[in-house]
């Protein structure tokens, strides 16, 4: 059995890492690469794999949508979110799949106590915020404040995605000034900002307590100096690797058919291939 993992560059991905583990661990023959493919060749090369009997890719920057589009068939996931970070292939057909809305709230539910907070405050309107939104809205969050620093990004996007919450858009001031303010059961950051080489986020977080989950998605670095402000703060904090690692959970039970878990020794091993302990 063999699956991929396909992006353009590729080098940075943990996906090899994280599926080898699992091969190792439940002893199935496959193998799993990273293989970089250029956005001008990426529908004939995916095709290429099909024929060449591969059960599957996964998908990342920049070819999210591209793959959504190449897709015989989407699941219902992928199609709101707007893209597939999941291919499989079935008897000849691609059928384009999305688990980073599973992966986010696997990552962060544990810390939920077993309430699913009614309000949320997510930072960014990016790709990744989509499948956020996506898997607050599933999880029954009915009410989402959308900030992001280009504000008419985040009043399209919840024109768009808004079905069973209602999503307000805000600028990146507003957020700032909100978190200082008024007492959040949940916070998410989705944005790039306080990623490795980006300004990071700096608001005081004063009006938060211990009765505030804070969520950033980066992980690189793991502690990020939004997650820092939160722990000063009593908050439960909550970073971006669980997510990661719990997005390939379903796409090894699709192209290999094992079940497999995230567990630290799988958490320790990424953590040391980033550098990131
Ligand atoms: N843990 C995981 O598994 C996982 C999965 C996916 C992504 N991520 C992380 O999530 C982050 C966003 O990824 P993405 O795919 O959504 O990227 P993206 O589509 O490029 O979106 C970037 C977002 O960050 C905002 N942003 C960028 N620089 C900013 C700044 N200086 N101040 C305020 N906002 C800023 C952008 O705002 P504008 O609209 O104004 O440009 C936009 O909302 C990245 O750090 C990525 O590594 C983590």
């Amino acid at each position: 059995m063999k699956a991929a993992v396909v992006g353009h560059p590729i080098a940075h991905s943990q996906s090899p890492t994280i599926h080898g583990h699992w091969l190792e661990s439940t002893g199935i023959a496959g193998t799993y690469e990273a293989l970089d493919l250029h956005p001008d060749a990426f529908a004939d090369e995916i095709r290429a794999l099909v024929e060449r009997g591969f059960q599957g890719v996964n998908v990342t920057v920049p070819h999210k949508e591209a793959a959504l589009a190449l897709a015989d068939t989407t699941d219902e996931t992928a199609r709101r979110i707007g893209a597939s970070n999941t291919l499989v292939f079935t008897q000849g057909k691609i059928q384009a799949r999305n688990t980073d809305a599973y992966g986010f709230w696997e990552n962060l539910a544990p810390s939920l106590t077993g309430q699913t907070p009614k309000r949320a405050l997510v930072l960014g309107a990016g790709g990744a915020a989509r499948a956020v939104l996506v898997a607050l809205q599933d999880a029954g969050v009915q009410d989402i404040v959308l900030a992001n620093r280009t504000l008419s990004r985040a009043q399209a996007l919840a024109d768009e995605l808004a079905v069973s919450a209602r999503i307000e858009p805000l600028s990146w001031d507003d957020a700032e000034s909100l978190m200082d303010q008024q007492m959040l059961p949940l916070i998410i950051n989705t944005s790039s900002r306080g990623m490795k080489g980006e300004n990071p986020i700096t608001c005081t977080l004063a009006a938060q307590t211990s009765q505030t989950v804070v969520n950033d998605i980066v992980y690189n670095p793991l502690q990020t100096a939004l997650l820092q402000s939160a722990e000063v703060r009593g908050c439960r904090t909550v970073d971006g690797l669980g997510m990661l690692l719990h997005q390939a959970r379903p796409a090894f039970q699709a192209f290999f058919g094992g079940r497999v878990v995230v567990d630290a020794g799988l958490r320790h091993k990424v953590e040391r291939r980033m550098g990131l302990v």
